[in-house]
């Protein structure tokens, strides 16, 4: 609990004046009328806190250390003894004491909840981190392109000023988010890394609050620095994997943003396996500036010949013409250029991560695949002969959406 203000009153008739040992405003002086409160600051929520105590009270004018206070009937004993008590406790609000009180229990729910540490941060632009996470205890060998959980308190700041409707009792809980693990795929010399370390590597873009949508965990994490704490899930889990790739497979990799991650992750495998077959790889950003891998990526295409990088970006100024996506890659044939194969169904496999418009997943009803009106690279892909996973059903497209399309009208195929 903060300290109490030392209160001195004065009552003169209808006024009283309490002399304070430490200042509330400047010395400007602040006046308030009941029903009208304008701040949020020590001298409005004092007249509110008097207003309530006292339905009498009429006028409040609070300078430096001194309140006055005015009554539509005169002061009586016990009426300044009440105004005395509510202006002594105000700053049990206002005081530093409770801001350490708050700290504490943000440290006691840290220490409670979180599991790891931000071991490191490479920003790679002040919206897109590439980040490592050491957990307190080793985690079990996962797959390469599985994802797992990472979350932060509702009590941590927040980047932007949204404001999340939390719901009672909600500032204690966690908001939890599930992130693919990403790979840098190469150490400093240019070897391939091994696929396990103590560490686990993500790459995470801040989400900017939308009109409805207020995103939780991004702008929280981005107000954190190396050292400091999080939670993060033991289990790795997914479909999003390797598992039915032969070694003389073409292999395409099709992500937007950071949908790269888990690609990463499979490439480096893919290479350290010594795969036969051909992979590439297409990445498509906004901006030049969004794609936090090219040079590891550009020391790959030296040492593997077998192995194909291509980026997009819809938003440069070259873009303002003409915007293509990675639909618009497979329409024109770019994409078997680029692979230097046809996209045969029998020997290649498409992996499809990130913006759920360019994976353009179908329903499965009675009549067949519903796919939605806009086209994505799943339909296309259909259309060729390919079979997109579904359920325990492995095909030869493979998907990770990073999020649900808002349902729209869609065509059956
Ligand atoms: C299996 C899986 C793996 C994922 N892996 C990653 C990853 O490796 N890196 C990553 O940045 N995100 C990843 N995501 C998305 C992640 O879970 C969060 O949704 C995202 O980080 C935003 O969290 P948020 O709480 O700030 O906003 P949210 O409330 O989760 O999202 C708000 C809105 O932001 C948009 N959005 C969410 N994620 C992205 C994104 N990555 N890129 C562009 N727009 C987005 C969507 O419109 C979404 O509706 C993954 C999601 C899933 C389901
Ligand atoms: N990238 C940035 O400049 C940037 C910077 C700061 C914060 N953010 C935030 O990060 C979040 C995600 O941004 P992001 O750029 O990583 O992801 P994104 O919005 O999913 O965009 C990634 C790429 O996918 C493309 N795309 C969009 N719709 C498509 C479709 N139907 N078919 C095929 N491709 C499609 C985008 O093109 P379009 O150009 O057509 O969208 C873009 O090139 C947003 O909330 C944003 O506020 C982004």
């Amino acid at each position: 609990m903060g300290q109490l203000i030392q209160v001195e009153a004065t009552p003169m008739g209808r006024v009283a004046v309490f002399s304070t040992d430490r200042s509330i405003t400047g010395q400007d002086g602040v006046s308030v009328i009941p029903g009208e409160r304008e701040g949020e600051d020590p001298p409005h929520d004092l007249a509110a806190r008097l207003f309530g105590a006292d339905q009498q009270i009429d006028h409040v004018h609070v300078i430096s250390n001194t309140v006055a206070v005015r009554r539509m009937q005169s002061w009586d004993e016990e009426a300044v003894e009440r105004a005395a008590g509510v202006i002594a406790n105000l700053f049990i609000h206002y005081g530093e004491t409770e801001t350490a009180v708050e700290a504490d229990r943000f440290e006691h729910l840290r220490s409670e909840n979180y599991n790891a540490t931000l071991s490191h941060i490479r920003a790679h632009n002040p919206d897109l981190w590439v980040m490592k996470v050491t957990p307190d205890e080793p985690i079990d060998p996962f797959q390469p392109g599985q994802y797992t959980t990472l979350a932060l308190g509702y009590w941590e700041p927040r980047a932007d000023d949204a404001h999340d409707a939390l719901k009672p009792d909600q500032d204690q809980k966690m908001a939890r988010r599930s992130y693919s693990v990403s790979s840098s795929m190469i150490d400093e010399s240019g070897e391939l890394l091994p696929p396990h370390t103590p560490d686990v590597e993500f790459y995470i873009v801040k989400v900017k609050p939308g009109q409805q949508e207020i995103p939780a965990l991004t702008p929280r994490l981005f107000m954190k620095s190396e050292g400091d704490r999080l939670y993060m899930g033991r289990k790795f889990t997914g479909h999003y994997t390797l598992e039915g790739v032969e070694p003389t497979d073409n292999v395409v990799f099709l992500s937007t943003g950071t949908g790269e991650a888990p690609q990463n992750a499979m490439i480096a495998e893919l290479l350290r396996r010594g795969h036969e077959g051909r992979i590439l790889n297409v990445v498509c950003v906004r901006h030049k500036a969004d794609l936090a891998y090219t040079e590891q990526h550009a020391v790959l295409v030296d040492r593997y010949p077998a192995y194909r990088y291509l980026t997009i970006t819809t938003r440069e100024p070259e873009n303002e013409r003409e915007k293509v996506y990675i639909q618009d890659l497979i329409t024109t044939g770019r994409i078997e250029e680029e692979l230097g194969a046809p996209l045969d169904p029998q020997r290649t496999h498409v992996f499809l991560c990130g913006n759920p418009a360019m994976i353009g997943l179908p329903k499965w009803n009675e009549e067949g695949l519903v796919f939605p009106d806009t086209l994505g690279v799943c339909q296309q892909l259909h259309e060729r002969g390919f079979t997109i996973d579904h359920r325990k059903e492995r095909g030869n497209v493979h998907y990770e959406e990073y999020w649900t399309e808002k349902p729209d009208s869609s065509t059956t195929a």
